[in-house]
């Protein structure tokens, strides 16, 4: 869509407050612009496309979900490119005291960045590379010794409404099923207090931390492009209070003036729904057409080395499947895969099972697996499987060479 056009849908959207209509085919092509449109600094010609940062680590969705997709997680010289994010965290959902939740590496004209993000890969005798985050030229002296640190890449998009519409019962029906701890796989719902003190079960992002697109989509505008909304209206963003000169910087729709709170965020709530809407309209990946012999071995393997059991084929949704391949739960995947940032109620080395589908593109894209894209193949992500996922991953190591290459291969084309 063109700039000026979006433009002017844009100062009409600002002026009328979020749908009370169900979203049509316009306000998804509108949610797709929105998705891609880089935001910029207040204060701008325009209202209601500035309010950039602060802090930032990204101006678009995009910059993260490259057409919807998975970040390409790359590095240059020991630096981690655009697509990363660095997570900072304590075991009681707090941030740092100074940088917060998140270590941006930009900021607006005039305040200092926190600095960038280093990234050390490590070869191991076994061939993997181990990799951890170090941030470099501190922009406001050291972190706190207690902060923890988790480096996550932009996940794939494709697919995600079909994992929103899966109902919070089928989750935990297959917690209930692997309660019994069948070869050691004993996943866990992830339960996130709500603001009334309530429960939700998450299922967004590498620890199923978000119950909902919205509530995932709301972070990001949030803590990873500065931009206020409904669920975190405060203008600053990751800014925390010794950070003044961050708190005291130029805000979007500074110049509101109709009184309406809503009016006054710097994404409202119909620019919001209408991003969410985009995203959850991503159809699922389809995988890549394999000779049916050759599927039927993949998926026949896939279930008997124990892949299946976290990697569900498919999850029932309202009106039809999920077929993500994940259950949506969260498994103890042994030290390897830890890091340093535990989340109230979930262990550094627990992750939600990746959902698979879509991996063909990843793999296409060579945008490195697992949740720091340190993995260059489907084998080396494997290999990095250890607690909950050992019993599958011995068995796949000792599989006959040409079963490992068929499997691995059914994998691939997901
Ligand atoms: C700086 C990079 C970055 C930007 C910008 C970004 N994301 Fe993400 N996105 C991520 C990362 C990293 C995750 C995984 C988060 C986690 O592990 O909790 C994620 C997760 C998600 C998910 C959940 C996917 C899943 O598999 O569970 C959705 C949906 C999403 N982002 C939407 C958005 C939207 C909408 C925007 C723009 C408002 C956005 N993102 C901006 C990096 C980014
Ligand atoms: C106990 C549950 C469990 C089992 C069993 C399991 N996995 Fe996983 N798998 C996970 C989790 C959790 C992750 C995400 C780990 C991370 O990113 O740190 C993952 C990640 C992956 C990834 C990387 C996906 C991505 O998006 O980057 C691949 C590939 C994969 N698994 C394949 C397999 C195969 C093949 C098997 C069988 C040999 C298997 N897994 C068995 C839980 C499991």
């Amino acid at each position: 869509m063109r700039v000026r056009l979006l433009l002017a849908l844009l100062a009409a959207l600002s002026a009328t407050p979020a749908a009370a209509e169900p979203l049509d085919k316009l306000d998804l092509a509108i949610g797709k612009a929105l998705f891609k449109r880089p935001w910029v600094p207040a204060p701008a010609s325009t209202r209601g496309d500035d309010g950039l940062g602060p802090l930032f680590d990204a101006r678009s969705c995009a910059t993260c979900h490259p057409a919807d997709r998975r970040a390409p997680a790359r590095l240059e010289n020991g630096t981690a490119e655009r697509g990363f994010v660095l997570m900072i965290g304590r075991p009681d959902g707090s941030g740092d005291p100074v940088y917060g939740r998140r270590f941006q590496i930009d900021a607006v004209p005039g305040i200092p960045s926190e600095g960038m993000i280093g990234v050390t890969d490590t070869p191991l005798p076994d061939g993997r590379i181990a990799r951890k985050p170090h941030p470099e030229a501190l922009g406001y002296g050291p972190l706190d010794p207690a902060s923890g640190l988790s480096l996550r890449v932009g996940p794939d998009l494709k697919g995600r409404g079909a994992l929103a519409a899966v109902p919070d019962a089928a989750i935990l029906a297959v917690e209930r099923e692997q309660a019994k701890g069948k070869d050691g796989v004993k996943g866990m719902a992830r339960r996130v207090a709500q603001a009334d003190g309530s429960k939700a079960i998450g299922r967004f992002g590498w620890k199923a931390s978000q119950p909902t697109l919205a509530g995932q989509s709301a972070e990001a505008f949030f803590l990873d492009l500065g931009l206020s909304n409904r669920f975190h209206p405060e203008p600053w963003g990751d800014c925390t209070p010794t950070q003044t000169a961050c708190r005291q910087a130029l805000h979007g729709n500074a110049n509101a003036t109709s009184g309406d709170a809503d009016d006054e965020l710097e994404i409202g709530s119909a620019v919001l729904d209408r991003v969410v809407a985009y995203v959850a309209s991503l159809p699922q990946p389809e995988p890549e057409d394999l000779p049916r012999a050759e599927a039927k071995r993949g998926a026949a393997l896939f279930t008997s080395t124990g892949c299946a059991q976290c990697h569900r084929p498919s999850l029932p949704t309202a009106d039809g499947e999920a077929r993500m391949y994940t259950d949506l739960l969260l498994h103890e995947m042994g030290p390897d895969l830890s890091d340093t940032m535990p989340e109230p109620g979930v262990g550094a080395s627990q992750w939600r099972t990746a959902p698979l589908a879509g991996l063909s593109d990843a793999l296409a894209a060579n945008t490195g697996l697992l949740h720091d894209g340190r993995a260059r193949t489907v084998e080396e992500a494997i290999a990095w499987h250890g607690g909950e996922a050992a019993t599958a991953q011995r068995r796949f190591g000792a599989l006959p060479p040409k079963d490992r290459a068929a499997l691995v291969r059914y994998v691939s084309s997901l």
